[in-house]
């Protein structure tokens, strides 16, 4: 019987060593930590169970029957986070490099379908040199099985997807498919091809970090929504995004007892410049808004011109996406409106209310714009706002002009409650370009022309450039002085609370990609 149990010991302590000590040193030396120190930072003390962990790969070509490790390269398994329970998988780069082997798959594909079942998030922590290459085809069908089990549990649970060393090829279209990517700085890459590839077909010289580090990704494509400086701060940011979310569609967010104190915040009235055409910056409006040090910014460097990201609000989760007049004005463009789409899809697929808040002189003139599809991509806005059935709250701050006040969560596309400041300006556009146009024979035909324009934008200004039309018609439900934003906020949200609200029976739509 003893034996019986030193085997069993002797396969423990086996497995945890993975590829042996020399590729730990190596991984450390990488300024990477491994799979299960990574583990360790982000369950809660002692959750950790693992699934699999005697598991070893079928294959036998070029030498691999004489190269096996317990577990094949990946741990899985769940544990909880602040309580709640998390799956997670971690490559574990010293078998293989992490690559993905059929079995390494199976394991992966396990802890996908547990978490489907039971609804719960499900967390990839990947360093993985890509498909095992010695295996072939089977490891490719391995990340299909993959890919059809991120898309099937898309909107079912939330899907989350670290990225903490290589990504290449194949490997980067699960984590595509899952919610939200986060990326470690100087040691995470991901692309479809390497710089030497690229190097052949297109003869650009680029690095690996140039060409997929967590810099260029959180700035130039989008494709992260978080970069991090380290391992630990990533998986920090990981637990904290965990705080705002619920475990799964059916379910709402964790909510904090919260009693109402007072709520009236004076700063909020000092933000909007006098004149109408500087800019500020609404960073400042939500952290006068929500609770006190509560906002998670998702993608913050990536179209800068709209803000993302979730907060907490009288103890409540909210997803927050605002113009940002600090940049290019606020103005809607191809990379605002679908890093918009997509956080407000998330927010509506998990119950996530949505605050809107808007400032937005139109969409953003040009070639470039129209020949690369600001029609389409507007339009994707357009459409996340108009299906999301969560309660939805708009407060405009200045200007909501043209087609960019109907597509900011406008009352007209299901909106719940829609506030604008005694500053709001609600109109077709503005008042000079409006005057030209409407009024251009008649400014023509004056003795002074300059003179009957700016008398043309004052009347035009007088008439639209306030939120009272807009009230009049209920277009508005209130105008509010800013200092009662928070405790008019507050006090919305929990009056919709028990929102109910569906689209009609379909398949399902067909949102403008
Ligand atoms: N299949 C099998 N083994 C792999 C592998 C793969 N796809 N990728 C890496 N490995 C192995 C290496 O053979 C090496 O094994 P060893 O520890 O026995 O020496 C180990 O993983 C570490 O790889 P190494 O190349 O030493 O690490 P690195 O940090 O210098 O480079 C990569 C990492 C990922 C850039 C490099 O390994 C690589 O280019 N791998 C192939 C990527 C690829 O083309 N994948 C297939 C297409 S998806």
């Amino acid at each position: 019987k003893d034996e019986k149990f030193k085997l069993l010991e002797s396969k423990n302590q086996e497995a945890l060593l993975g590829g042996g000590e020399k590729r730990i040193a190596a991984q450390h030396k990488r300024g990477k930590l491994t799979a299960r120190e990574r583990i360790t930072l982000l369950v809660d003390d002692g959750s950790f169970e693992e699934i699999g962990k005697f598991v070893e790969h079928r294959a036998t070509d070029f030498g691999l029957d004489k190269e096996v490790y317990l577990g094949d390269g990946v741990v899985t398994g769940y544990g909880t986070v602040n309580g709640r329970l998390i799956y997670l998988y971690s490559q574990d780069f010293t078998v293989f490099g992490g690559s993905l082997s059929e079995t390494h798959a199976e394991k992966i594909c396990k802890i996908m379908d547990l978490a489907t079942k039971n609804g719960a998030p499900l967390i990839g922590l990947n360093d993985s040199g890509g498909a095992r290459i010695q295996e072939g085809v089977v490891s490719l069908g391995g990340y299909a099985d993959i890919f059809y089990r991120n898309t099937r549990a898309s909107g079912v649970i939330p899907q989350i997807s670290a990225i903490m060393g290589p990504c290449a090829g194949g490997a980067v279209y699960s984590p595509a498919i899952t919610d939200f990517i986060f990326m470690v700085e100087n040691t995470s890459y991901m692309f479809v091809t390497g710089p030497s590839v690229v190097k052949t077909v297109t003869q650009e010289d680029v690095t690996a970090e140039e060409l997929g580090g967590a810099s260029t990704h959180s700035s130039k494509s989008g494709v992260t929504h978080f970069s991090s400086a380290n391992e630990v701060q990533c998986l920090n940011d990981i637990k904290r995004l965990l705080n705002y979310i619920p475990q799964n569609c059916e379910e709402d967010s964790p909510v904090y007892a919260y009693d109402e104190q007072d709520e009236i915040r004076p700063k909020l009235t000092d933000i909007i410049p006098e004149n109408p055409n500087q800019p500020y910056d609404m960073h400042e409006v939500v952290e006068h808004l929500v609770d006190e040090d509560s906002f998670f910014e998702v993608h913050k460097n990536y179209a800068e011109n709209i803000i993302v990201g979730f907060a907490k609000l009288g103890g409540r989760s909210i997803g927050i996406v605002g113009n940002q007049p600090a940049s290019l004005a606020g103005v809607l463009d191809i990379d605002a409106s679908v890093k918009g789409a997509r956080f407000v899809r998330f927010c509506d697929s998990f119950n996530i209310p949505l605050l809107v808040l808007e400032d937005v002189p139109g969409f953003l003139p040009g070639t470039d714009q129209e020949w690369r599809g600001i029609i389409t991509n507007g339009a994707k806005l357009l459409y996340a706002f108009a299906e999301a059935t969560v309660p939805r709250i708009t407060v405009i701050t200045r200007k909501a002009y043209g087609g960019a006040y109907d597509v900011m969560n406008s009352k007209h596309i299901g909106a719940d409650m829609n506030y604008a400041w005694p500053m709001a300006e609600i109109a077709v556009m503005g008042a000079k370009g409006a005057a030209e146009i409407i009024f251009k024979r008649e400014i023509a035909a004056a003795d002074d022309p300059e003179a009957k324009l700016q008398e043309k934008v004052d009347e035009y200004t007088a008439k639209f450039a306030n939120p009272y039309r807009a009230a009049r018609r209920g277009y508005v439900d209130e105008v509010i002085s800013p200092d009662t934003t928070r405790l008019k906020l507050i006090r919305a949200f929990k009056m919709l609370e028990n929102k109910v609200d569906s689209l009609p029976k379909k398949k399902h739509g067909n949102i403008p990609l």
